[in-house]
């Protein structure tokens, strides 16, 4: 039988550190709740501590957002970090403290300038901690892939009898590759069922080698239960595992991975799409399964193939990830209902019929100025209403 991989969603932490990319409270908030028309498992919401902007996203994602989809957000391996977290989380259905502390060798000794056994102990006391306030902790072993694996099982260990009910093993400067990744991850399941089976494995991967979403795949081949990854791939440097890549490849490759995963795939263009609004980062044209190119067949023998059975070119539908086969052109002439359509396959809600009617008047005073209307020029539409709002 298949198993069920978890998705945690870090585009509002790790995709919301990149430069250019901060989101307001509302940004955030509704960007939360297409994640959960997504149904992702776990949203981590942001880092608390880092301000009081992200503490009021984290709590306010929790509150409106937290019914059904469990809420996470980071903290240092302080306490006064694991506080933030649980004050801005508390409120949601099930919520979960992520602590993280460095593993390897250059982290304990560059960042800490401590022992390793000073800093494993460190790692055990804010695991306690968050016990006392929450039963979901997650422990993050950051650049897990380079560091000493007896140090780093020695940590897994200590940690996990402290109460940790969740590991992560984080590939933080996407170093690993796919086959030693998938190695690392069978030893240290192999050691973990006989300590505690019920704790779950989670890895983080990073992309810059371009491997990560190879890597994730090559992880869950060896056991992980967990997966964490953003929209568009967004993240520090070269980004995160994107989310919808690892999610179509376990439906493509079902037979292959025997995995599944609660996404609803047909929600991945939309929430994409609301990502580059939101941020103004635009996703490459040929990026896998989200580019605007990833279903467009230009070559004549393509087309020609395709016209006589889809298979022949294609491994999955568009209508798989929420595109459409068939495309809409927007001009002057385009009616109400074409409009709304296209409105809300990029994610936002039409609003109440006067909101509605002002941008539909915007948008054909825009139309009568050109040929046709795209895509960036709804985006444009829609947050001049909302400025003016
Ligand atoms: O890349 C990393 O190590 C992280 C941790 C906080 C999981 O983002
Ligand atoms: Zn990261």
């Amino acid at each position: 039988m298949n198993r069920s991989v978890i998705v945690l969603d870090t585009t509002l932490r790790d995709g919301e550190q990149v430069p250019g990319a901060k989101l307001n409270v509302k940004q955030k908030v509704e960007f939360a709740q297409q994640l959960k028309r997504l149904q992702v498992d776990i949203i981590e919401a942001g880092f608390p501590a880092s301000s009081a902007g992200d503490f009021q996203a984290v709590q306010e994602i929790a509150r409106s957002v937290g019914d059904s989809v469990s809420i996470t957000a980071l903290a240092r391996a302080v306490q006064s970090d694991i506080d933030a977290v649980y004050e801005s989380v508390k409120l949601a259905q099930d919520p979960l403290i992520h602590i993280v502390l460095g593993a390897s060798n250059i982290h304990v000794e560059k960042k800490f300038n401590r022992s390793k056994d000073a800093v494993l102990q460190m790692g055990v006391d804010a695991v306690k901690y968050a016990k006392t306030l929450l039963p979901q902790v997650q422990y993050s072993t950051e650049d897990a892939s380079r560091a000493d694996f007896e140090y780093l099982w020695k940590t897994i260990e200590a940690v996990v009898k402290a109460g940790a009910t969740m590991i992560n093993v984080p590939d933080t400067v996407g170093y690993a590759e796919p086959e030693e990744f998938g190695d690392l991850i069978h030893r240290i399941n192999e050691r973990l069922k006989n300590i505690n089976d019920k704790t779950i494995l989670s890895v983080h991967c990073h992309n810059d080698l371009g491997l990560a979403t190879a890597n994730t795949l090559s992880a869950i081949k060896n056991g992980a239960d967990k997966i964490e990854c953003t929209i568009n791939g967004l993240g520090e440097r070269a980004g995160n595992t994107s989310l919808e890549e690892v999610v179509m490849a376990l439906k493509v490759r079902e037979n292959r991975y025997q995995c599944t995963t609660r996404i609803q795939t047909t929600e991945l263009l939309r929430t994409s799409r609301l990502l580059t609004y939101l941020t103004g980062l635009d996703v490459q044209v040929n990026k896998a399964i989200t580019g605007d190119n990833a279903f467009a067949h230009s070559s004549g023998i393509h087309q020609d193939g395709l016209l006589k059975d889809k298979n022949v070119y294609e491994i999955m539908s568009p209508e798989e990830v929420g595109a459409e086969s068939m495309e809409l052109i927007l001009t002057a002439r385009s009616g109400r209902h074409a409009f709304k359509h296209a409105v809300e396959k990029m994610g936002f809600a039409t609003g109440e019929a006067a909101e509605f009617e002002a941008l539909f008047q915007k948008f054909i005073a825009l139309a009568d100025m050109k040929k046709e209307v795209y895509d960036h020029d709804i985006f444009y539409l829609v947050n001049s209403i909302r400025e003016q709002a």
